[in-house]
């Protein structure tokens, strides 16, 4: 129980003949300060039903209320400020740590249902942008806390193998590429190809009528379209795969839009079937007016499927093959209006499940305050993104730890966690103007500082000889220690927020204010003096190194065990 449930449990029983629990549970707040206490009921609502002033409601209230959990109940005006007694959480909240250690905070509200995460989905033949990295890392977090909290993550990478760019692709190809110029660079020639048609194109119009011959020529499976397509996907993945192997994120399918080819003539079928195709000049719409959206273009007038046909088919396919309890899609904020076609076509098609789709969008990154663009050859290089974060990360460790064992590796561990916590820590439907300057200072609210303080803490915990006993009565009541207490005793409720709320950023600020709090603790408290709360104080520091050890895992990062043997915060980082 939180004690928000404690002190409405408490208010409860002494007002049960007026109040419902529910009623009480939504009048309490939280104090602005902690003088006031830790939670507050206001009497204003008891006023009619008792005829009294609140003034003197609040002050009979607190003669009935049962104090058993709070330290003290003050009266202030109105307001009855509830002080929890910090012996008996503290006690009790480290205990739980103890026993359960990473555990702490896992629940089962998922009941072991799947949960599909359509993530990163790059497009090939073109770099992995700063968009798909949100995706990637926003994704892959999101699957750590369903999993936390009892759902098993599907993670899919809905790769962009397939449409009308590959048409595209295959003309520039054939008109100013070489073998060796794509083997020597896959995707910057690719790149420079795919720009150069456009570039063309404009003059040339005549070449767009090119480029759809091929791509219809690649859905029907001609041989040469074929070849080529492959060995553009294949160059493509494995620079994609130099990333997500930086960033240690694994997918469970990467079944992308190709996969799809075969599988929309059902979804053609169940749509004529239902009466739902119109046709429109020659192409096939559905009509969505009942839904307030425009049609959905299911298939061009030359034939030609498209985006929206193949996450139908996606759809549908998951469904099968995963009986999804939820089936996430964590795409930019931009294709919002795709997926709220995609889902109206499914919920047409008679398909309730729908309903259990989310999309999970994100904020544009700008640079500049400007959009970046692939079409213009206007990128940031995340590869390159990630290198300088690694650099910058070993730069700083030699200087401030020259003898630190595995530096390399925990430079990786640091530059791309700095890249992965500066990604994560702001609410994701925020837009933000990338800064490589920015992304790699290590002090702050960063993800350095956090995997720091961690390590600062397991280096004390090991200076102490600490061993966590289950058994053992960890008790503390001072102030300072309380601030720390609280954000651990929260913890299980962090948790269900940020899968509830498809929300990394929840995790992230959780496990800022807790390094924070904990290096204000450590500054104010002789955590290693020899007294009979040595143990307890040494217990919350170990339940400190477990929680932001897990945040940090929920995020994506590592928490290694040592960065430096500097004392201080910021000469550390
Ligand atoms: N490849 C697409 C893009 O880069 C994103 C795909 C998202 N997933 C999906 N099922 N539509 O814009």
């Amino acid at each position: 129980m939180n004690n928000k449930d404690l002190v409405a449990k408490a208010v409860y029983d002494a007002v049960k003949d007026d109040l419902t629990l529910e009623q009480v549970e939504q009048l309490l707040e939280n104090p602005k300060s902690a003088e006031h206490g830790d939670v507050a009921f206001p009497a204003f609502s008891l006023a009619k039903v008792y005829r009294k002033a609140p003034q003197q409601i609040a002050a009979d209230l607190a003669e009935k209320i049962d104090s058993a959990n709070f330290e003290k109940i003050e009266v202030v005006g109105p307001y009855l400020n509830f002080f929890m007694n910090k012996e008996l959480i503290s006690k009790k909240v480290l205990q739980t740590v103890v026993k359960e250690k990473e555990h702490y905070g896992d629940s089962n509200i998922g009941n072991q249902g799947t949960v599909p995460i359509d993530m990163s989905s790059p497009n090939i033949a073109k770099p992995i942008s700063m968009g798909h990295l949100r995706s990637t890392v926003i994704g892959n977090s999101i699957g750590f806390i369903m999993e936390k909290i009892g759902y098993q993550p599907i993670r899919i990478n809905h790769l962009g193998d397939w449409g009308t760019q590959f048409g595209k692709l295959i003309v520039a190809y054939k008109k100013w590429g070489t073998e060796e110029a794509v083997k020597a660079e896959p995707i910057n020639e690719l790149l420079r190809l795919y720009v150069q048609f456009h570039e063309v194109a404009e003059t040339e119009p005549e070449l767009n009528e090119e480029a759809r011959a091929w791509f219809k020529r690649l859905e029907e499976g001609d041989k040469e379209a074929i070849q080529l397509w492959q060995w553009f996907r294949d160059e493509s993945m494995k620079e994609f795969n130099k990333i997500y192997d930086l960033l240690e994120v694994r997918f469970d399918s990467l079944n992308g839009e190709a996969f799809y080819n075969d599988k929309m003539d059902e979804i053609v079928k169940l749509l004529e079937e239902k009466h739902l195709l119109n046709e429109d000049k020659g192409a096939e719409i559905v009509d969505l007016s009942a839904y307030d959206l425009n049609p959905a273009l299911i298939k061009k007038s030359d034939g030609a499927t498209l985006y929206i046909t193949r996450d139908l088919a996606a759809a549908l396919y998951r469904k099968r093959t995963y009986d999804f309890k939820q089936s996430l899609y964590v795409v930019g904020n931009e294709q919002s209006y795709h997926f709220k076609q995609l889902k109206a076509v499914l919920k047409e098609m008679g398909f309730d499940w729908s309903d259990d789709m989310h999309h999970i969008p994100f904020g544009l990154i700008t640079q500049g305050g400007k959009k970046l663009s692939t079409r213009k050859g206007k990128i940031v290089l995340l590869e390159e993104v990630l290198n300088e974060a690694i650099q910058s990360a070993k730069e700083q460790i030699s200087e401030k730890n020259p003898d630190l064992e595995n530096k390399d590796a925990v430079a990786k561990q640091v530059g791309v966690g700095a890249v992965i916590f500066h990604d994560l820590k702001n609410d994701r439907l925020n837009t933000f103007d990338f800064n490589l300057e920015e992304v790699v200072r290590f002090e702050g609210e960063t993800g350095p500082y956090v995997q720091y303080t961690h390590a600062r803490a397991v280096s004390l915990l090991e200076k102490a000889g600490f061993v966590p006993s289950e058994t053992a009565d960890y008790a503390l009541n001072d102030d300072t220690s309380w601030e720390v207490v609280k954000l651990v005793q929260k913890y299980p409720e962090t948790v269900l927020s940020a899968g509830e709320k498809y929300e990394p950023s929840v995790i992230a600020k959780h496990a800022i204010k807790l390094a924070q709090a904990f290096n204000k603790y450590y500054a104010h408290t002789k955590i290693l003096a020899d007294d009979e709360q040595k143990e307890a104080r040494l217990a919350l520091v170990y339940a400190v190194t477990v929680l932001l050890k897990e945040d940090l895992r929920l995020l994506g990062l590592h928490a290694p065990d040592k960065m430096s043997e500097k004392e201080n915060v910021k000469s550390a980082f």
